[in-house]
């Protein structure tokens, strides 16, 4: 079972970018930290400072099928591509909307997420662990929480 990693603009520059924002792990450390915790699933990582590779991408994981879904940190394009929204919404593979900084928390520009409706959930505020419990969430998806016991 494959799960894509999907990072769009500026997300290149972890380690470096904001430290104080984003933390001192750069995103091929967050990648094999993935890697190493969750054995069982292959993963396939991509991040693109453009748009367009982006949309490309979802496209191409969907028509090659064997995936199960795809962790995404949009970036800045969280709070203004309609065009990755509608790209979203073109796929039927569930998409797990994850940040590392508690959006909520910051410049209202950013309370605002376009794609958020489209995805199957919200992670943000946990640092690198977003990811973590991005792909917590889609493997949660396909094996749903069992029904509580009817009570006496
Ligand atoms: C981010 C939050 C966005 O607002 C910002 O533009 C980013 C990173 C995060 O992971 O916290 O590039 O998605």
């Amino acid at each position: 079972m494959s799960i894509l990693v999907l990072n769009g603009p500026n997300l290149s520059r972890l380690g470096k970018r904001e430290p104080e924002v984003y933390g001192y792990r750069t995103l091929d450390n967050i990648n094999r930290e993935l890697v190493l915790a969750f054995s069982s699933v292959t993963f396939e990582f991509f991040q693109s400072e453009v748009e367009g590779a982006l949309l490309e991408k979802l496209f191409s994981i969907e028509d090659k099928g064997g995936y199960r879904g795809v962790v995404l940190n949009a970036g800045a394009l969280t709070h203004y591509s309609i065009a990755l929204r509608d790209a979203i919404s073109a796929i039927t593979l569930p998409v797990v909307e994850v940040h590392l900084s508690n959006v909520y928390a910051r410049e209202e520009f950013r309370h605002k997420s376009v794609i958020s409706a489209v995805c199957a959930g919200v992670i943000s505020g946990f640092g690198a662990n977003s990811y973590h419990l991005g792909v917590m969430a889609l493997l949660a998806l396909a094996e749903p929480a069992k029904e509580l016991p009817e009570p006496d």
